[in-house]
This record gives structure tokens, C-alpha cells and sequence, in this order.
């Protein structure tokens, strides 16, 4: 697996990142990383909500110089989590050189091998700058057309603003397998048309009611569900990255 950082976006909202960024982490713990999931979605974080937890500290004091990074950490599943801070308006409008630092924090932190930034919807600065700054960057789409052309929006400034193609299409909530390539492929082809290189596709996740429930319990897929088909292809995702190399 090329570098250690890796940004999960969209470009439209609801479309499962938050999701797929707990449940990745998760499924790499589980094969052997030590991971750090980090909620970059700085205004209106919910990586904490999804799974219930109730953390002591977060983002914003970490960003304040209050408490160090490794004192920020909520253990769970095998893997750690930086949480966000939910509606703060400090976080949401972080001034371009304190993101920078707290970017830096990350890339320094010795002990986790892999590192998985759960981005915010839409395109603002400080998403752009977290997918420029992984190495690489995990576009979600779903089959809604709205879905697919943000993640196009997102894969076309993505190749402006970081000038690699470190990049690779999810899809997410699909309906059946075939029906997920056919969705990646729409996306490619408008890539290979208009941008000129084809993004590969990381993997297919199938809808699941189980995905819906485990979210709803605020609990972990793989500990509530681990047979479901979702659980089974966000464990080929976790495969798919380091195969890939
Ligand atoms: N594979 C799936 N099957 C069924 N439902 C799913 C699947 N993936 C996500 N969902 C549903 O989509 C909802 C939105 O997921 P999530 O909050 O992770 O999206 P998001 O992209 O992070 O949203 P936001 O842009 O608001 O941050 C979840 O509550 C869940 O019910
Ligand atoms: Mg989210």
C-alpha cells in the first residue's frame, strides 16, 4: 500500500463516507494495522455519533494546544479515533495555518501505520487540502446522478490541486454488484472523456438494511453483522488497498 494516509470524499453528502471510513478502519485493524481515524469533517463531525461515543476531549483542543494527540484518542474495535467536535464554528473556519499544523500532528504520529480522514461533503478549502495532503484519495459515489457528478466535480479539482492520480472510485449502496460496475463505469468514462485517466475502481458495496441497523445501535458492522454483505465487501475493500500496493 503506497503511503499511509488515505481521504475518504464525495462531493454530495449521505452517500456513506462517514460509514465506510468507520467500518475500513475497522476491517485494516482487524488485518494487522494500526490505525488512527481521524473525523475531518470539521463542522459538523459524527464519526463520534455513529458509534456512540463520548469522548473527553477532541479535535478542538487539540487544535487549541489544550491536549497532545495521543491524549485525544478514543480506542474501540482494535483501532483508535480522533474525533471531531460537532457544530464548532472554531473548527469549521480553521485558519489555513493551524490545519496545516494539525496535518503535520498527523503525518508525524509514530504510532499508527495507517491513517483514514473521514472528509466533509462539498468542496470548501479545508476538504480540498486533506485530499491533496493523503496519498491517497477514495471518492464515494453512489448511483444517483447528483452523487456521480460531485464525485466528478471532486476527482477533476483533486487532479488541479494535487496534480497526481493517487486517486480510486467506492461505490457505495449498490444494488447488486453488476449494478455498481456499471455505476463506476459512468464515472470512469466521464474521466477518461474529460479528464483524461481512469480512476480504478477500489471496490463495489452493496446496500444492506444491516448497515442501517448497526448505525442506528451506534455500533461497529463487523462486531454486530459481520456475515452481512456489506460487511463482506468493505472487508474486500480493506484487501483491494493493499493489494494495490
Ligand atoms: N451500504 C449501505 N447500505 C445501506 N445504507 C447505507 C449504506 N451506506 C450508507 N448507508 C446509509 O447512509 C446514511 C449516511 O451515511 P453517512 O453518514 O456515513 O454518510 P456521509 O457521506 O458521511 O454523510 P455526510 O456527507 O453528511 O457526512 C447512513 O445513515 C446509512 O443508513
Ligand atoms: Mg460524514
Amino acid at each position: 500500500m503506497t503511503g499511509r494516509i488515505f481521504a475518504i470524499a464525495s462531493g454530495k453528502g449521505g452517500v456513506g463516507k462517514t460509514w465506510l471510513a468507520i467500518t475500513l478502519s475497522h476491517a485494516l485493524a482487524r488485518a494487522g494495522r494500526r490505525v488512527l481515524l481521524f473525523d475531518g469533517d470539521l463542522g459538523l463531525a459524527n464519526v463520534d455519533i455513529q458509534l456512540g461515543l463520548t469522548p473527553a476531549a477532541d479535535l478542538a483542543a487539540v487544535v487549541a494546544g489544550r491536549v497532545a494527540l495521543r491524549d485525544a484518542v478514543v480506542r474501540i474495535g482494535g483501532f483508535h479515533i480522533l474525533p471531531g467536535h460537532s457544530g464548532s464554528g472554531t473548527l469549521a473556519s480553521l485558519a489555513p495555518a493551524a490545519l496545516e499544523q494539525l496535518l503535520a500532528a498527523l503525518r508525524a504520529a509514530p504510532a499508527y501505520d495507517t491513517i483514514v480522514l473521514d472528509l466533509a461533503a462539498g468542496l470548501d478549502r479545508p476538504v480540498r487540502r486533506m485530499a491533496a495532503f493523503a496519498d491517497r484519495l477514495f471518492v464515494v459515489a453512489t448511483d444517483e446522478p447528483t452523487s456521480l457528478t460531485d464525485a466528478y466535480a471532486v476527482l477533476k479539482l483533486h487532479a488541479a490541486d494535487a496534480r497526481t492520480r493517487n486517486t480510486a472510485i467506492v461505490v457505495n449502496a449498490a444494488a447488486t454488484r453488476a449494478a455498481g460496475e456499471r455505476t463506476y463505469q459512468t464515472l470512469a468514462r466521464a474521466c477518461e472523456t474529460f479528464l483524461g485517466h481512469t480512476p480504478p475502481c477500489l471496490g463495489i458495496v452493496r446496500r444492506d438494511d444491516h448497515v442501517r441497523d448497526a448505525i442506528r445501535r451506534q455500533t461497529l458492522l463487523l462486531e454486530r453483522h459481520p456475515n452481512c454483505p456489506a460487511a463482506a465487501d468493505v472487508e474486500a475493500l480493506a484487501v483491494s488497498m493493499d493489494a494495490r500496493g
